[in-house]
């Protein structure tokens, strides 16, 4: 662990990354030994991975961050009325910060300063948020922090000033299981105190068609990015996968109400990973699972709240339902 004071305005902590390497070469192993192959999901925001993250935010198909776009930008103001005044900004997976601007100017309309602590476990990702940040506004005090949820948020805890509003965006809580979602969130609220508040955007239940859509895009850049994972063993682990003789697949489950995503594999095949000393065995239509998508009605969104000590203080939809913005207490 170690943390780097930037300048006057931003420190980073950044979290170890060997320990990181070690962890992929482990997880890239066990995952592939399986009957059922599947990698985690955590590994796609590598560099390249957080980039063609970017890009997929701007696709039509991926109505999820437009949405949330459009719900803050009308909602700031309301939900910063709903915060402690003066509060400190946390947030989870901030990527490029970019939505997270409409609740710093609503913030920064009623308190004079604010300390923003991103977590994110690209530190690429983190320098240019804090950079840009940082030069559009003078009054903000970034502490940037360079590593996975769990670790982040003892930071989060350990360092920054209350009361807090952590905001957990872009339906990243999809990404948990459904039950790890709710353990998941214990664990936040384990970490806040009575005046703190957890802002949550949770994609909702809709028909097949578009969310399938909306993570298999018709210009393949969702493809490249889930298929990056592959081309990141390459990279890191001297991999020598053919990502021609792969493709990607998203699937909507209804019943589940998850978005099921996989490398599917083309041919029977077999891919030598030089640093695992190992032969990965692939048949034809074979699949690896990388990551589950799981969508929400409003019933399971308070299920969820409830279930993890929370309770839903306000709810913000888009005109058409597609996406919900969520203040926890
Ligand atoms: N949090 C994003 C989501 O569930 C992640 C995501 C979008 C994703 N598209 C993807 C993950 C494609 C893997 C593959 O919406």
């Amino acid at each position: 662990m170690q943390e780097v004071q930037v300048s006057s305005r931003f420190a980073l902590t950044q979290g170890d990354p060997r320990a990181h390497l070690d962890d992929f070469a482990t997880a890239v192993a066990e995952g592939l030994s399986r009957p059922q192959k599947s990698l985690p999901c955590r590994f796609l925001y590598d560099e390249v991975g957080s980039e063609l993250f970017e890009e997929i935010c701007d696709l039509p198909e991926y109505y999820l961050t437009r949405t949330e776009h459009a719900l803050l930008e009308r909602r700031a103001d309301e939900i910063a009325a709903l915060l402690p005044n003066p509060v400190a900004l946390a947030e989870l997976g901030s990527g490029s910060s970019s939505k997270t601007r409409l609740l710093i100017d609503a913030l920064l309309r009623r308190q004079s300063a604010l300390r923003y602590v991103p977590v994110d476990i690209s530190r690429t990702a983190l320098e240019d948020a804090a950079r840009s940040l940082l030069s559009d506004y003078d009054a903000l005090q970034v502490h940037a922090i360079a590593d996975e949820y769990t670790a982040g948020l003892h930071h989060v805890h350990a360092e920054t000033e209350r009361p807090l509003v952590i905001a957990w965006l872009g339906s990243n809580v999809g990404n948990f299981e459904r039950s790890a979602a709710a353990g998941f969130l214990a664990g936040v609220w384990g970490q806040l105190e009575a005046r703190d508040r957890l802002l949550i955007g949770i994609d909702l239940r809709k028909d097949a068609d578009a969310l399938e859509q909306a993570y298999d895009d018709a210009a393949g850049v969702t493809a490249r990015f889930n298929l990056n994972l592959l081309g990141r063993i390459n990279r890191e682990l001297g991999g020598h996968f053919d990502l021609d003789r792969f493709a990607h697949r998203a699937v909507y489950r209804v019943e589940e109400g998850r978005v099921e995503l996989g490398i599917h594999s083309l041919e029977d095949q077999e891919v030598e990973i030089a640093a695992l000393d190992s032969v990965a065995k692939f048949e034809k239509d074979e699949m690896i699972h990388t990551e589950d998508s799981y969508k929400y009605s409003l019933e399971e969104i308070d299920t969820l709240a409830a279930a993890s000590g929370f309770e839903v203080e306000r709810r913000w939809l888009d005109p058409a339902g597609a996406y919900s913005l969520n203040l926890l207490a």
